[in-house]
């Protein structure tokens, strides 16, 4: 009997190792150290990690051949901050028009934080050289920080965060090209309800993903220091034009927020990412074990998400450290 039901385990598991399903898991979080506004790209069979280094002098990219650990990650400095200037912030990688770029943050004495754009020597190797800085709207003197790129009917959009009207904002306007943003800026949303506006009325770290014709953003609400910092949705058809604030979809917030009874809180600035084998959506995102320690205790996490009938994303909620998750589809070692 017992002969009987080890020989039937194996069997299935020989099944599921031919069927390629391997059933491995793995636990948040993916750094074991402050790794806040994390962002990952999947470029070739690696992803790419960057985010707030605790310098805020350097950008550091981190390449892992799996995205649940970048705790053995490679890592290179892709840009050092010029003397005097602070705040190196939020880097995101993006492919364009098959081209790399990094768009960040930074500051100087004089000027409060502005967005820059640095550009891949070569776009299939992250880990090479990189251009020196170029300062996108250099003629638009207000904060930015947290810009991103839309891909929205075959064209280019620039969307950051700046809090030239008193609260941080989501400001958009087109690309002449990756690094040129041309006019008009566009006042596309501000924080007005109460969930986003825990400890300060914010909106920031903007990020896209895409589905079935339709644009969804996904930002970050509420005051960065507060443990109800969380994930809010705008969306729009791609048929649409994105410089009308008018043809947005309304708000729908919180998507994701702190799960007090797993310990996570301060859930936001996500980014989005594909599993190894494309077939699954997977968001990158930072978050705290408790509600007073934040500053310095943010750390990057990751969750699979799903998608509605309706094709809009479905976010589970926050898993602790504790919480045992599959891996992403496709990933064969942990
Ligand atoms: C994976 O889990 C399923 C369901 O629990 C099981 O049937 C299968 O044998 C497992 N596969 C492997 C490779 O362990
Ligand atoms: C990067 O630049 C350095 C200094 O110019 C050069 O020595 C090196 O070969 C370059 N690396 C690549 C991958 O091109
Ligand atoms: C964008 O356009 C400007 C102005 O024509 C040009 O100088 C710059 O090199 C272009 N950048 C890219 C990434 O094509
Ligand atoms: C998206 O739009 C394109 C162009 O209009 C159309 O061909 C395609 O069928 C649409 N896809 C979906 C999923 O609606
Ligand atoms: C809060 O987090 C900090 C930093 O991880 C830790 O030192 C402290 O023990 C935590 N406090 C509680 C009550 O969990």
């Amino acid at each position: 009997m017992i002969r009987y039901l080890v020989s039937t385990s194996m069997l299935c598991m020989l099944i599921g190792l031919a069927r390629g399903q391997s059933n491995l898991t793995f636990s948040n979080p993916i750094l074991d150290r402050n790794s806040a506004d994390p962002s990952v790209l999947r470029v070739g069979d690696s992803y790419y990690l960057t985010l707030s280094e605790n310098t805020e002098t350097e950008l550091t990219i981190f390449k892992s051949p799996i995205l649940t650990s970048f705790r053995n990650a490679e890592a290179k400095v892709a840009y050092t901050t010029p003397a005097g200037y602070t705040d190196l912030w939020a880097s995101e990688m993006h492919e364009v028009d098959g081209e790399l770029y990094i768009y960040f943050t930074m500051r100087t004495q004089e000027k409060d934080h502005r967005m820059y754009v640095i550009k891949a020597d070569n776009p299939s190797n992250p880990m090479g050289n990189w251009s020196d800085a170029i300062r996108l709207l250099p003629d638009w003197d207000y904060g930015a920080i947290d810009g991103t790129v839309m891909k929205h009917n075959g064209q280019i959009y620039f969307v950051w965060a700046s809090g030239r009207t008193g609260r941080l904002s989501i400001y958009i306007a087109p690309f002449v090209n990756a690094t040129l943003v041309a006019r008009p800026i566009v006042l596309l949303r501000q924080p007005e309800q109460d969930w986003e506006c825990q400890g300060g009325c914010v909106n920031e770290g903007p990020f896209f993903i895409y589905n079935r014709n339709v644009s969804y953003m996904i930002f970050s609400a509420s005051s960065t220091w507060d443990p109800g910092y969380c994930l809010t949705q705008m969306s729009i058809p791609s048929s649409k034009d994105p410089m009308d604030p008018q043809n947005w979809d309304s708000l729908i917030g919180p998507v994701f927020s702190r799960n007090d009874e797993e310990d996570v809180y301060t859930t936001g600035h996500a980014s989005f990412t594909v599993s190894p084998d494309l077939t699954e959506t997977w968001m990158v995102y930072h978050g705290t074990v408790n509600t007073t320690h934040i500053n310095g205790f943010r750390i990057a996490r990751i969750e699979k998400i799903g998608w509605n009938e309706d094709g809009s994303p479905a976010f589970p909620l926050p898993h602790g450290f504790n919480h045992a998750q599959p891996v992403p589809s496709g990933q064969t070692s942990v």
